[in-house]
């Protein structure tokens, strides 16, 4: 065997430490200096790695399949609300060939949940902020874009402060067919949204930025005159421990019955989504 190197003991405690104060390890969590292997014994939902692989199963049509009967448990949509199965892997495979670009944190249950959500939804006016290549909102807006939609929606907005990534997500719709109806904007989307008209009925914020603590939060604020009573509002990330610091503000602010009637966290992979209806 090859001559392994360990830290110490101090450094170990020191990063488990950081897990507790990221909110993955509980205040009580130990390090099991024993395990064989170095291999956990116990698996928890808070475990990054675990829930990374959640979000990558092949249970993931069924994972979906329980979300859509949550929200008809709730009375959120119609007991006869559905989404096209079918379209889901004709999409996937047109977005894998046509799109181009970097990295997204999307997972595939993730991509199917927002698939059936706009399904279901049936948005008219769609707008995701912080689109950046236009990987996220060829999921987002899927049931309406493509070859294979069901139905058609009248504006879908896509904004970044990215305008390269932006000029990316242009020649990514370009591919597509049916995608008349999409407008990318390379710029601030705190600039854009002073100029663009409401109403939204579905939003999707994924902007981020080291320079503005609170973003998701501002640009909510910002829009939320133009988001109709109905009105669905998603952000991503509400359980990415590195993110768990800008969700502080942002997530209470939805969970409060004085601006939304509900709000679900969907905790299905290692970013999760929060879905808030006005
Ligand atoms: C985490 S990335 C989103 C990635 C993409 N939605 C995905 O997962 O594939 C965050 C995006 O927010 C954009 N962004 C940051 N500040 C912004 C702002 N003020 N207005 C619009 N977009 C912004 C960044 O350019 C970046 O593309």
């Amino acid at each position: 065997m090859a001559i392994e190197f360990r830290p110490s003991r101090k450094a170990i405690e020191l990063a488990l430490n950081q897990m507790k104060a990221d909110g993955i390890a509980g205040p009580d969590a130990y390090f099991d200096y024993d395990a064989p292997g170095g291999l956990m014994q116990a698996v928890t939902y808070r475990e990054p790695s675990f829930v990374y692989r959640l979000g990558r199963t092949s249970a993931e049509e069924e994972i979906v399949d329980d979300a859509l009967e949550l929200l008809k448990s709730h009375k959120l949509i119609g007991s006869d609300a559905s989404y096209n199965k079918e379209a889901v892997v004709l999409h996937r495979k047109e977005v894998k060939e046509k799109f181009k670009g970097s990295w997204t944190s999307l997972s595939p249950t993730m991509e199917r949940l927002m698939y059936m959500l706009t399904s279901v939804r049936q948005p008219q006016r769609l707008i995701e902020l912080g689109s950046f290549w236009g990987y996220t909102l060829a999921w987002f807006a899927g049931p309406c874009i493509g070859p294979h939609k069901s139905f058609d929606a009248k504006k879908i907005f896509g904004i970044d402060i990215d305008v390269k990534m932006t000029d990316q997500a242009h020649e990514n719709f370009a591919k597509f067919d049916g995608c008349q109806s999409v407008k990318l904007i390379g710029e601030d989307a705190q600039v854009a949204l002073e100029r663009l008209d409401g109403p939204f009925d579905f939003v999707y914020i994924e902007a981020k930025s080291e320079n503005h603590d609170g973003m998701y939060l501002t640009l909510l604020k910002q829009m939320y005159d133009k988001l109709p009573k109905g009105a669905w509002v998603m952000a991503h990330d509400n359980y990415d421990w590195s993110f768990a610091e800008e969700m502080k503000a942002y997530l209470p602010w939805v969970r409060d019955k004085a601006h939304f009637s509900e709000s679900i966290a969907f905790d299905i992979d290692h970013c999760g989504i929060e879905l808030s209806i006005k």
